[in-house]
């Protein structure tokens, strides 16, 4: 497992602002890590804890606690649909069923631990997220970092094909 000495660099910045507690860095360089490699692998895990002189359980529990570190790789564009109540209620799971319909993604096999399902050409995945913070204009969804609201599910066709 190689981190770049770009991102090792970035890391080390990180970690100077925290001269008390080189722990409290975890969460940044969880981020950096996720940043570049878009997911968060067992040997990340160990790299981040072996960096921070402690043990990879510590870190995982930091891994496992935060939705928004994903630890399988997504495909080259991740979706993310709003499932909490407001956006259920405006149809967050006819949005998912849409997306996966149009992106051909299977996610028969995803479940608490496996939340992400990638198309069989591993050019979209798709998990559901927590509120996105946009109740009031559901259903919401985000493709890679760019936010949508009120998506219509009928234009979801359209909304992947932008991404090539
Ligand atoms: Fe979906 Fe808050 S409930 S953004």
């Amino acid at each position: 497992f190689e981190v770049p000495a770009e991102l090792e660099k970035r890391m080390d910045e990180a970690i100077s602002h925290y001269p008390v507690s080189k722990r409290s860095a975890v969460l940044p360089l969880l981020h950096l890590m996720q940043e570049h490699f878009r997911f968060i692998s067992d040997e990340a895990v160990n790299w981040v804890a072996a960096k921070l002189s402690l043990e990879p359980i510590q870190v995982l529990e930091v891994v496992t606690f935060y939705p928004g570190f994903r630890q399988s790789a997504p495909g080259k564009f991740h979706i993310r649909v709003c499932r909490t109540l407001s956006c259920a209620m405006a149809g967050s799971y006819e949005l998912m069923d849409a997306f996966c319909k149009a992106g051909n993604i299977d996610r028969s096999h995803t479940d608490h631990h496996h939340p992400i399902a990638v198309s069989a050409d591993g050019k979209y995945s798709i998990e559901f997220a927590e509120c996105l913070a946009s109740c009031g204009f559901g259903p919401v969804c985000m493709i890679e970092d760019d936010f949508y609201e009120k998506v219509d599910p009928a234009k979801v066709g359209e909304l992947l094909a932008q991404r090539v």
